[in-house]
Order: structure tokens, then C-alpha cells, then sequence
């Protein structure tokens, strides 16, 4: 039988991941680089890139390749994330935290290069197939924004600082970066007519998200609803659904992603 697409996908993007992660030295950075990006992490950003691009006819190689920058920035956000003057975690995916293992000095250090080289990546079109510059240089734009001060990092600040109301914070600092991936899905699959729907989708899946992992963890929407939460989570699960059906990416790789959180 032929192997689900969205496997092959997983395996694909695994395998560049290591050889974009390659070569870095001295050795004590490439293995802080590595450590977090190779670990088994859900790869649900990379996959969301690959399901609306395919969706929308899009090539997909193209769109792993998107996918391994963004999977990069995600990881960077949780080698800082985790750092002593941030959250000061010990352990992630089960296993000790990027500092613990290579020192605090090290893993913000690993940090920004994971960062730098999403971008390295994106601005190289020898990587890509079928995107051309025009159409890198609007991913770069998006991801730059949703990543930084206005999205993911801005959000981080707001967290960390307890500023605003848990419903924006949660749209920085972890839905906006959901919406960079159904937006550049779009892009590669040259949908530029559809850019304020797939960041309206996005930032729902992304919203959803964050409150399935408050829920999880007992924490964020969980501290201020209780069980409540899972009422709440069943409202936006539908809410997304909706939206996906709407915009014809209600695909069995969407499904399969939703249920690797839900
Ligand atoms: C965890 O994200 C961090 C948040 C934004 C809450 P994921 O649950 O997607 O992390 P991995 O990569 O699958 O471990
Ligand atoms: C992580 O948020 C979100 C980002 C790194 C942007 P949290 O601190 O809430 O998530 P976990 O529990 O460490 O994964
Ligand atoms: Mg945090
Ligand atoms: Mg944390």
C-alpha cells in the first residue's frame, strides 16, 4: 500500500532538517544547533506549510523546505523559551533543556544561529523549485513580522512580563507564527488572492492550539477556566473545521495534524 502522504512529508523534511543542521563548527555548536531540532518534536508548522500548499496544487518540495525554516524558528523560541532567565526549565520533549546540556552561554548562542539560519535557508533559491524571488522575498516578509517584535517575540514579552490579556498574549507569541505557515503554503502555491483568509484560518488553528497545550499542561486558559477549557476548545475545534471547509483545506493531512494536538 502507498505510504500516507503526509508521512512521507514528515520523513522528507526530517531528512533535510539534518542536512540543512550540517557542518557547523566547533563541534560543542553544532550539536547545541542540532539538539532540539533533531529531537522528536510534532512537526506541525512544517506540515501545516506542506498540507495548504498541496491543498492549492503547490509544489511541496518547495514548501518542506519553508517548512524547515520555520520548524528552526520555532525550535530557537523554545532553546530561549527554556532558558534560566526566561521560563528556566529543566526538561523538554522528556529530555534535559538545550542549557542544561551545553550551558546557558552556548544555548543562546545556538539560539540566534538557529535563527539566522532559517533566514540563510529562505534567502537561497538554489534551495527552492518552483518559488521565485519575488515570492521568496513575500515569505521572508511574512515570517520575519509573525516571528518578531509584532508576533512570537513580541508575545514573549508580554508573557514573561505579564502584560495584556491571556487571549493576545497567545496570539503573538504562538498563533501568529501558525498563520506565517498557512500563509506561506498560500504563497507557494501562488494564492496571493487569499492572504487575509489563510492569516484569519491561521491564527484560529493557532489560538486552538495554544489552548489544547494550556489544557495539557494545566496552565495558560486552564488557570483561568478550569474544565471549562475543554468546552471552549470544542467551540473553536468546530470554529476551525468551518473555516477549513471554507477555504477547501479540510484535506485527511489537515485532519491527521489536528489530531496530533487535540
Ligand atoms: C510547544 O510547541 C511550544 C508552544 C508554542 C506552546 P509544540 O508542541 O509544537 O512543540 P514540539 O516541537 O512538537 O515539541
Ligand atoms: C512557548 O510558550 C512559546 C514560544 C516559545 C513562543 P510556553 O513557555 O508557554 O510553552 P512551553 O510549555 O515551554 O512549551
Ligand atoms: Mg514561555
Ligand atoms: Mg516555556
Amino acid at each position: 500500500m502507498e505510504e500516507k502522504k503526509i508521512f512521507q512529508w514528515k520523513k522528507e523534511l526530517e531528512k533535510r532538517l539534518v542536512t540543512f543542521l550540517n557542518s557547523f563548527e566547533p563541534k560543542i555548536l553544532q550539536e547545541a544547533i542540532s539538539y532540539y531540532p533533531l529531537q522528536e518534536g510534532k512537526r506541525i508548522r512544517p506540515l501545516l506549510v506542506c498540507a495548504v500548499s498541496s491543498a492549492y496544487g503547490g509544489d511541496v518540495q518547495d514548501a518542506i523546505v519553508v517548512g524547515c525554516a520555520i520548524e528552526l524558528i520555532h525550535n530557537y523560541s523554545l532553546v530561549h523559551d527554556d532558558l534560566p532567565s526566561m521560563d528556566n526549565d529543566y526538561y523538554r520533549r522528556g529530555k534535559p533543556t538545550c542549557h542544561v546540556v551545553y550551558g546557558e552561554d552556548v544555548a543562546l548562542l545556538a539560539g540566534d544561529a538557529l535563527l539566522t539560519l532559517a533566514f540563510e535557508i529562505l534567502s537561497d533559491v538554489k534551495n527552492f523549485q518552483t518559488l521565485d524571488s519575488e515570492r521568496l522575498l513575500l515569505i521572508i516578509n511574512i515570517i520575519s513580522k509573525k516571528a518578531g517584535a509584532k508576533g512570537m517575540v513580541g508575545g514573549q514579552v508580554m508573557d514573561i512580563r505579564r502584560l495584556g490579556d491571556l487571549k493576545e498574549i497567545s496570539l503573538k507569541k504562538t498563533a501568529q507564527l501558525f498563520s506565517a505557515c498557512f500563509l506561506a503554503g498560500g504563497v507557494i502555491a501562488k494564492k496571493e488572492d487569499m492572504l487575509s483568509e489563510l492569516e484569519d484560518v491561521g491564527l484560529s488553528f493557532g489560538m486552538l492550539f495554544q489552548m489544547c497545550d494550556d489544557y495539557k499542561d494545566k496552565d495558560g486558559f486552564y488557570s483561568l477556566l478550569g474544565e471549562k477549557l475543554k468546552d471552549e476548545i470544542n467551540v473553536k475545534k468546530e470554529e476551525v473545521i468551518s473555516k477549513l471547509k471554507s477555504l477547501n483545506l479540510w484535506t485527511e493531512e489537515m485532519e491527521y495534524i489536528l489530531r496530533s494536538f487535540l
